[in-house]
């Protein structure tokens, strides 16, 4: 099976599903973000912090490359589809499954977390323009669209399952 691919703005799920196909489909499942974690050995803040967004967009790209992809669920950061050059791969290389949520739901879920270096501030403006920005993007790469907003694991594992 050529791998499946979970993209989508921070905080609509790609890692709670991810891991949910994984038990339901018994494959795993590798995270982009928990494999530059491993290779750097320090948050995604700290190498933010030390490194600037360029470095880790760097090392993103290597990680996208680099994990396996066959038999595999990838669940990936929110800003991977921002290189045309990750954009193209991941079309290439397996199916593309954006989850999608409303402003206020990703704001829920995200309200009261410190792990994120681009919502730093007033969240719900960042995440305004981050996402105006990026929409067009992850419409592009995805070849199945998934509304997640007011909808169980289960019902959205069951969605994925009848989109592929
Ligand atoms: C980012 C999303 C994060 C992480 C990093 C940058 C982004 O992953 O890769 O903080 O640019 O949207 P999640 O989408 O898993 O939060």
């Amino acid at each position: 099976m050529q791998g499946i691919f979970l993209v989508g703005f921070m905080g609509t799920g790609k890692t709670t599903i991810g891991t949910a196909l994984g038990e339901r489909w018994g494959l795993p499942v590798y995270d982009t973000d928990e494999e530059i974690i491993k290779k750097e050995g320090i948050s995604i803040n700290e190498i933010f912090k030390r490194n600037g967004e360029d470095y880790f967009r760097k090392l993103e790209t290597q990680i996208l490359k680099n994990v396996p992809v066959k038999n595999c669920i990838i669940t990936t950061g929110g800003g991977v589809i921002l290189k045309k050059e990750n954009r193209e791969y991941l079309k290439s290389i397996g199916k593309v499954i954006m989850l999608n949520a409303s402003v206020e739901e990703i704001l829920k879920r995200v309200e009261t977390d410190h792990t994120r270096p681009l919502l730093v501030g007033d969240k719900r403006e960042k995440i305004v323009n981050l996402y105006k920005d990026r929409f067009e993007l992850y419409i592009e790469t995805a070849s199945i669209i998934i509304e997640t907003t007011g909808k169980t694991v289960n019902q959205i594992c069951e969605e994925i399952e009848q989109g592929l």
